[in-house]
């Protein structure tokens, strides 16, 4: 889907909550001492957010080396790239990195500016987000009316999880799955993404998501990636997703 900067702009100012308060300025904490601390991750110069468990604590899902690289040095460099990318573009400095997400598709960031953030701005945000929805011994499953919404869009919890893990099955090379609240059909659906395209980018509003980029589990799982994305499910905090989604559907 196409969307205009106008409803880039829309959706993201309707998911500010998602980008601006609750991702970038959540609750986590006992973050490794490398977190940023007088910098910020959502305004130029960039900065990682903090991961929010040790490195350790989702074992045996996600091996402590995987998530130590995944975090200081994949999600480093997201950053570190984004930043030299804005390094000569005062304008754009100013923008914060949800509004920096919503000129990606418009008009005015030309090529090869517009590749570099739509690959690094964009994995900044999708891994800061990412942090967000993993815990360590997660929550077994969404409750209220997010739970009431995902079994009625897909049938129930369990046919959410099989289209869910279907979908970052089937998402060939590097990306993500995600479920994702649709400002233009109020509904919840199952997406995915190549690369570091963020659901921002096409209008639609990140609730949960998996990296199935192969930095996110070789080293324990290799190429088992469906060892992985079932590993997932024991480490998901659906209360934090839950959160983004009510956030998503009210603002
Ligand atoms: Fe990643």
């Amino acid at each position: 889907m196409q969307v205009t900067r106008r409803d880039a702009i829309k959706t993201l100012g309707a998911s500010a909550a998602l980008l601006g308060l609750n991702l970038f300025a959540g609750k986590l904490s006992a973050a490794p001492a490398s977190a940023a601390s007088s910098k910020t991750a959502c305004a130029y110069p960039f900065a990682l957010p903090p991961l929010g468990c040790a490195f350790d604590a989702l074992e045996p899902h996600i091996d402590a080396r995987t998530m130590e690289i995944h975090y200081t040095k994949h999600h480093q460099a997201y950053v570190t790239n984004a930043n030299n990318a804005l390094a000569s573009q005062p304008a754009l400095q100013k923008l914060d990195l949800k509004e920096l997400l919503a000129r990606i598709n418009g008009d005015t960031i030309s090529e090869p500016l517009r590749t570099a953030l739509r690959n690094n701005a964009g994995g900044h945000a999708n891994h800061a987000f990412f942090w967000q929805i993993i815990a360590p011994g997660g929550s077994s499953a969404p409750s209220g009316k997010f739970a009431d919404d995902i079994a009625a869009a897909f049938d129930s919890f369990d046919s959410f999880k099989k289209q869910f893990a279907a979908a970052a099955t089937a998402r060939f090379g590097s990306g993500w799955a995600w479920l994702v609240y649709s400002p233009a059909t109020g509904k919840l659906a199952i997406t995915s993404s190549a690369n570091q395209d963020s659901p921002l980018l096409t209008g639609d509003v990140p609730v949960l998501g998996i990296d199935v980029w192969e930095h996110a589990y070789y080293l324990k799982y290799q190429n088992r990636r469906a060892d992985y994305i079932a590993a997932f499910w024991n480490i998901v905090n659906w209360t934090r997703a839950g959160e983004f989604y009510s956030a998503a559907k009210t603002a």
